[in-house]
């Protein structure tokens, strides 16, 4: 680790200042000048303590032996070079969940490039158009890859500092661990596909099991909370603490306190929040995670330490984020799309009509796996074009919904206007309920649309939309 983050940090302070703005657009055009932010990151097989080090070390697959993989940072616009080793016994690929990237560096196997066969390499290249909370996971064998440990953030930093004290990042992670720690077999069993996905028993954070998160009196943070679970919704709350939203999926939103305190975080959904640490030196405050009915449990505790207040609380509430370069939709002249989410368990229609080794279907379609060439999209969208897209879920579960290369304003639920009309690329779609989001189809390319809980994705719930 201290490698990789060191050699990213001498490449930045290379690329620092006009000179580095030079340097960064003629390496955008191609140029032979010196390679741009250069990352190496291996996924491999690695052991490593996830339950404390009193317990026995887990077998994992993860990147750069590490859970989570090493946290990228990245600077908006800049254009970054990340080589990708496979050292595992499968094929694999890289997604950068969230970015707006040309599709080409996607990481779809068989739709955006061929699968990164054991031994082999691929580099991905692409320049962050959005400053925000994104993170990186393979689109290969996802359910197992994912669920045995290979995701990282992937943190793209805004132009200016924003003003806090800290910045922090809880990578959120789900596992099923058998009682002498190891990853519990049994991915891809039919009955949970059809139900709400491989919910695990351990939840990590940042690779761990958390009693205490260290905490100053009066310091603003800002953390950077990353559901990477694979099934696993989770709905956080502070006790004694208030904390407000500044961006949801890496985009800047007004700046709000959620619902009921409650931040509710689906799987691969990302939510920074500015924390105001008012609480009182030497005391503990409870993270709980309450969104399953009678399975609520402490993730992590905000542990002060005795030190005095470093300053008053601050009276100013927090500001808004710079926004990102995101086209905004023109709803007057949008097209509308329907999408129906169908299947699954209790669904009324039961599984019928489902083609063999699927359980869900968009539209009647199912698209299982990881995908495979020759798929024919959906819809084709006329690139420029902007789009209403509504989610009516038919089922009796939810889904995270993810759209590949775009961001999209979350506009209505069940018809009713959402507050913020925050945007997102992952929204969380209630059993039986509808939501309808709207965007500028300016990517081109085919792109993935599909359900996160990566059991449903896997075993049906996903499918193409190409923009032309
Ligand atoms: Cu985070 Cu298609 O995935
Ligand atoms: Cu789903």
């Amino acid at each position: 680790m201290p490698d990789f983050i060191g050699r990213a940090i001498n490449r930045r302070s290379l690329l620092r200042g006009a000179a580095g703005l030079a340097a960064a657009a003629s390496l955008r055009n191609g140029a032979q000048a010196a390679p741009a932010n250069e990352f190496k990151l291996t996924a491999e097989p690695a052991r490593v303590s996830l339950v404390g080090e009193a317990q026995p070390t887990t077998d994992v697959w993860c990147y750069a032996g590490q859970v989570p993989g090493p946290e990228i940072r990245l600077r908006q616009g800049e254009p970054v070079r990340i080589v990708v080793e496979n050292r595992l016994e499968e094929n694999t690929t890289v997604h950068w969940h969230g970015i707006r990237l040309p599709v080409a560096m996607d990481g779809v196997p068989g739709l955006t490039q061929p699968p990164i066969k054991p031994g082999e390499s691929f580099v991905y290249e692409f320049a962050p158009p959005d400053a925000g909370t994104f993170w990186y996971h393979p689109h290969a064998n996802s359910l197992q890859q994912l669920g045995r440990g290979l995701a990282g953030a992937l943190i793209v930093d805004e132009r200016e500092p924003v003003a806090v004290d800290r910045d922090i990042v809880w990578m959120l992670a789900d596992w099923r661990l058998t009682a002498d720690a190891q990853i519990a077999s049994g991915f891809g069993n039919s009955m949970e596909a059809g139900m709400a996905g491989r919910i695990g028993n351990t939840v990590t954070l940042n690779g761990r099991i958390s009693t205490n998160e260290r905490v100053h009196a009066g310091e603003r943070v800002r953390l950077r909370l990353i559901n990477c679970a694979l099934a696993r919704v989770m709905s956080l709350r502070f006790d004694g603490h208030r904390p407000v939203i500044v961006s949801t999926d890496g985009q800047p939103c007004e700046p709000h306190e959620p619902e009921g305190g409650r931040i509710l975080l689906g799987p691969a959904m990302r939510i920074d929040v500015i924390l105001d640490m008012q609480g009182e030196p030497g005391r503990r405050y409870q993270v709980i995670d309450d969104f399953y009915d009678g399975r609520s449990y402490w993730l992590t505790h905000l542990a002060y330490d005795e030190g005095p207040a470093n300053r008053a609380p601050r009276p100013e509430a927090p500001l808004p984020l710079p926004r990102n370069p995101l086209p905004e939709p023109d709803l007057g002249k949008a097209d509308t799309y329907e999408l129906k989410l169908q299947g699954g368990m209790m669904s009324g229609a039961g599984m019928m009509g489902m083609s063999h080794g699927a359980t869900w279907a968009i539209n009647g379609v199912s698209m299982t796996g990881d995908g495979h060439a020759g798929m024919a999209p959906i819809i084709t969208l006329q690139r420029g074009r902007s789009y209403i897209v509504t989610m009516l879920n038919q089922t009796a579960w939810w889904h995270p919904m993810h759209l590949h290369g775009h961001s999209f304003r979350v506009l209505r639920r069940n018809g009713a206007p959402v507050p913020h009309r925050e945007w997102a690329d992952t929204v969380l779609v209630p059993p039986r309920e509808k939501v309808e989001v709207a965007f500028v189809a300016d990517n081109p390319g085919d792109w993935m649309l599909h359900c996160h809980v990566m059991d449903h994705q896997v075993s049906g719930m996903m499918t193409i939309l190409r923009v032309a």
